[in-house]
């Protein structure tokens, strides 16, 4: 097989990446190690920034965002029994869109399939191949035959544990990564939301976020110790915990229902640099990791594939210039959301390793924060998040 864009994982990443790229005339084969399935069971991220919302119209994929999603303009802060609102859109004349990355996803593949384009799921043993050269090529093995995709480019949108990263020769790739010392437990069940906007929580028990998906389905997240299990946590016991988490008036609210899905994430942030390595370029998780708290990793995801297809639009247009700039160009997007979402996790999750002096730290500085316009003002700026241009 031969195409113009081997595009390695069909997660956000790589799908949006296939259907800007067709939009551009340029032919592109997914390729994908697991199951449509399983990608679809995969619950993650939920908040859509413009940008996001930007590229996905760009793609043709926006209706049932547009008719599903739900635009919201503000969030909660809850810390000392209080709730703050942060009003997004007052702030900054933006606002972020409540939609699931299950669905995003879906309507990608929905799409791919109406376009006809290929993608190749459950494919085994994928490997990526000359691309310090200008004749890169992908090999895997697909019902016990091995395949091999002849591409003038590799779009590495694999994930952290993808095999692209890791195919590059050591001395070429600088990794930065933090790992926090604690994950985050979730719980998604068809119960309403307690409240109509999200309400991230900082406790003495620990970080609590109540999310949604709908009007009638809830994604709840509690902080919680790199050991548990999630065979430990019953969801009575979630249901438990996350109360004693919430602000008053909405555990009143709290409806408990079965989990339809219970899974522990641990927090990390890493960036690797470069991002691109001859005709291999990586985008998405597989170059970069944010902790959840900022709600960066799909929206970074997007703005990545949105400006490597910019690029790869301007190479088949005779100037090599996007490519060549497009590692400084997404890392410069990265860096930000990176600090911003560090430092909304390291405000907002419990760390007792600090002390009571950590602590009082960060009593402080969210008092600070709800009392200053400008601090909050900026909060809203990066939770919003950037143009791409
Ligand atoms: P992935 O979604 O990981 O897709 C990579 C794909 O590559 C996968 O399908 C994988 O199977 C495939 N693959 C891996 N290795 C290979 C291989 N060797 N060969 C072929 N295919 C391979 N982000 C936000 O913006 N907002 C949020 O609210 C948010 N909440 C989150 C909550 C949680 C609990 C978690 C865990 C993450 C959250 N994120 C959030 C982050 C977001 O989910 C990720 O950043 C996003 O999935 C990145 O998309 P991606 O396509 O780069 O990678
Ligand atoms: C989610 O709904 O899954 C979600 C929302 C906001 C975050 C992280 C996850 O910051």
């Amino acid at each position: 097989m031969r195409t113009q864009v081997a595009i390695i994982g069909a997660g956000p990443a790589g799908l949006l990446l296939g259907a800007l790229l067709h939009r551009s005339g340029i032919d592109n084969v997914v390729v994908e190690q697991r199951s449509a399935d399983y990608v679809l069971g995969r619950i993650r991220a939920g908040v859509l920034e413009q940008v996001a919302v930007d590229l996905l119209d760009e793609a043709g994929v926006g209706a049932r965002l547009h008719a599903e999603g739900l635009p919201h303009d503000g969030v909660n802060l809850s810390f000392g029994g209080q709730r703050h609102r942060i009003d997004l859109h007052a702030l900054t004349g933006k606002r972020v869109v409540v939609y699931g990355q299950t669905e995003v996803t879906r309507d990608l593949m929905d799409h791919r399939r109406s376009l006809g384009r290929p993608t190749v799921y459950e494919a085994d043993q994928v490997a990526v191949h000359g691309f310090d050269g200008d004749k890169p090529w992908v090999t895997f093995v697909k019902d016990a035959q091995v395949q091999r995709i002849d591409a003038d480019f590799i779009a590495g949108c694999d994930g952290f544990h993808g095999v692209c990263r890791a195919s590059v020769p050591a001395g070429a790739i600088t990794e930065h990564e933090k790992v926090y010392p604690f994950g985050w437990l979730g719980l998604l069940a068809d119960v309403p939301p307690v409240n109509h906007e999200l309400i991230y929580g900082h406790t003495e028990r620990g970080f609590m976020l109540a999310s949604m998906r709908s009007a009638t389905r809830s994604r709840f997240y509690l902080q919680c110790p790199l050991t548990d299990r999630v065979e430990d946590w019953s969801d009575d016991a979630f249901y438990d915990e996350f109360a004693r988490r919430l602000p008053p008036d909405a555990a009143a609210r709290l409806v408990r229902g079965p989990a339809l899905e219970k899974s522990i994430a641990p927090l990390r942030s890493f960036v690797a640099e470069p991002l691109r390595f001859g005709r291999l370029f990586l985008a998405g998780d597989a170059g970069h990791i944010v902790p959840p708290t900022g709600a960066k990793g799909l929206n970074l995801a997007a703005s990545d594939v949105g400006l490597l297809s910019r690029a790869l639009a301007e190479f088949y247009g005779g100037s090599p210039a996007g490519i060549d700039t497009y590692s400084q160009r997404a890392l410069a997007r990265i860096w930000k959301a990176e600090r911003f979402s560090w430092w909304f996790t390291q405000l907002m999750h419990r760390f007792p390793e600090n002390g009571s002096f950590g602590e009082r730290m960060q009593q402080a500085e969210l008092a600070y924060l709800v009392q200053s316009e400008s601090a909050q003002q900026a909060m809203a700026e990066n939770y919003v998040g950037l143009p791409l241009a």
